[in-house]
């Protein structure tokens, strides 16, 4: 089959559980029939698929274009995607991001080929752009006037942007008081109507789901299938970036589970177009406070998500009802996966190391190098086998996190106090000094002293 050919190539939707296949979603995205969630399927592939070697070739040389659909890592890669015909496109140049070696985060999970892919590095300083970008055109696409969402912070940041790009009214809603200022603040810039209620993420989204069946408003959480068709681009961009050779394992945080489905799901189909020739083992990371997901795989064998009250200074991923469950569980059993979980101290440490590393990442990022080093210990993960982390958002989201961490005040007077003490050497507070040479030569004396 040619380029032109599979362009065109019809994408389906298929719900995950009944699989009912209709023509068009409902408002709220969910299966009509049984309730469950919706994804993007393509059966023209099975039956002819497009030539791999022509595809990198195109994909490659898209990457010297100067039209805007090929500057962005994510619809530079829309031969993967449903069709949204490009006068609906809105783009912020989303996805490029860079895959990074992380040498002494290396040394001290004990793996030697360890690398970090950075979604934070995207538009708006995390990797739901690359999922924005589509899910926002398709909204465009549909002549909507109000996008909505709920969310931690991120994703609202993300939608905002994109809403405004496109001309379309944004309505955001988080919870009060439990998201980073750095997030909260880039949701009132790019104009959103920000609502904080008096609830957690998981009563924002049920607010959210009654409403989109009430008013005509676009949901762009990530039970829209457009959402993880975007988000899927970060793995075939990661794929092509490790010249089609996938690594070993690669790492993630779960929060609503959405990243994990659609980079799972990147996975299965780049396997499918003969892309990559093998699978990845790809595992999911939660917080202890917020473990809904590990506790389903752990103590319930799949079965069931028992829903939560979830607690975490990890913010971005303090969630008790992910939506996407089924679809995470899925990918995880395919790829081989493992699940686990990390404490709010080693949280706060695998941060400061990656912070270390000259990288940084917001806090809900740093769980995958903290899960490492669980999955190291466990021996799931092997020392010369090859790690990529999905770095989720950007050192600066989350200011406050790293300011009280290195000053010591993160755990003050919590139950993690006693334990947080095995991070102090990863501290770094400011130091106050009167404003003459002497006292900054004495600090800089004392500094090389201990290092
Ligand atoms: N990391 C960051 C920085 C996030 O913002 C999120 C989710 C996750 C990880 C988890 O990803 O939900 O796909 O499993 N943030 C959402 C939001 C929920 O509203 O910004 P997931």
């Amino acid at each position: 089959m040619s380029i032109a050919q599979i362009t065109d190539t019809p994408a389906k939707l298929r719900c995950i559980s009944c699989g009912a296949s209709p023509d068009s979603a409902a408002q709220d995205f969910r299966c009509r029939a049984c309730g469950d969630l919706l994804e993007f399927v393509f059966p023209g592939w099975a039956s002819d698929s497009p030539h791999p070697a022509a595809l990198k070739s195109l994909w490659l040389n898209r990457r010297i274009s100067s039209e805007a659909l090929d500057q962005s890592g994510v619809w530079r890669f829309r031969e993967l995607l449903p069709h949204i015909p490009a006068e609906h496109a809105i783009t912020l140049r989303e996805g490029n991001t860079p895959l990074y070696h992380l040498p002494r985060c290396a040394r001290t999970s004990g793996v030697e080929n360890l690398r970090a892919k950075h979604q934070g590095m995207n538009p708006t300083a995390s990797f739901k752009d690359t999922g924005m970008t589509f899910a926002a055109s398709s909204a465009h696409q549909g002549k909507f006037r109000w996008v909505a969402c709920a969310s931690t912070g991120n994703t609202s940041a993300s939608m905002a942007a994109y809403a405004a790009r496109g001309n379309m009214h944004s309505l955001v809603l988080i919870p009060d008081g439990k998201i980073s200022w750095g997030k909260l603040s880039q949701s009132l810039d790019y104009g959103a109507l920000t609502c904080q209620l008096r609830s957690d993420f998981d009563g924002c989204v049920r607010i959210l789901n009654e409403l989109v069946r009430q008013k005509p408003v676009y949901l762009l959480n990530s039970v829209n299938p457009y959402r993880i068709e975007g988000q899927k681009t970060a793995a075939v961009e990661l794929m092509e970036q490790l010249a089609w050779e996938p690594p070993d394992h690669i790492i993630v945080p779960g929060g609503n589970l959405g990243n994990s489905s659609a980079i799972g799901k990147a996975l299965l189909e780049m396997l499918e177009l003969k892309l990559i020739s093998r699978l990845p083992k790809l595992s999911i990371i939660q917080a202890q406070g917020a473990n809904p997901f590990y506790r389903c795989v752990r103590e319930f064998g799949g079965k069931k998500l028992e829903p939560m009250t979830a607690d975490t200074l990890a913010t971005a991923i303090r969630i008790g009802n992910p939506a996407s469950w089924k679809k995470a569980l899925r990918v995880l059993q395919v790829t081989g996966g493992e699940v686990e979980q990390v404490s709010e101290v080693e949280i706060a440490a695998a941060k400061a190391e990656i912070g270390a590393d000259g990288i940084g990442c917001e806090p809900a990022s740093a769980v995958t190098l903290a899960g490492l080093k669980k999955l190291r210990s466990s021996g799931f993960i092997k020392s010369g086998e090859s790690v990529v982390l999905i770095l989720t958002g950007h050192l600066l989201k989350d200011p406050d996190f790293t300011i009280n961490f290195h000053r010591g005040d993160l755990f003050a007077g919590t139950l993690a106090e006693a334990e947080a003490t095995q991070a102090k050497s990863l501290q770094r507070a400011p130091i106050a000094l009167d404003a003459n040479l002497k006292a900054v030569i004495a600090a800089l004396d004392a500094a090389e002293r201990n290092s």
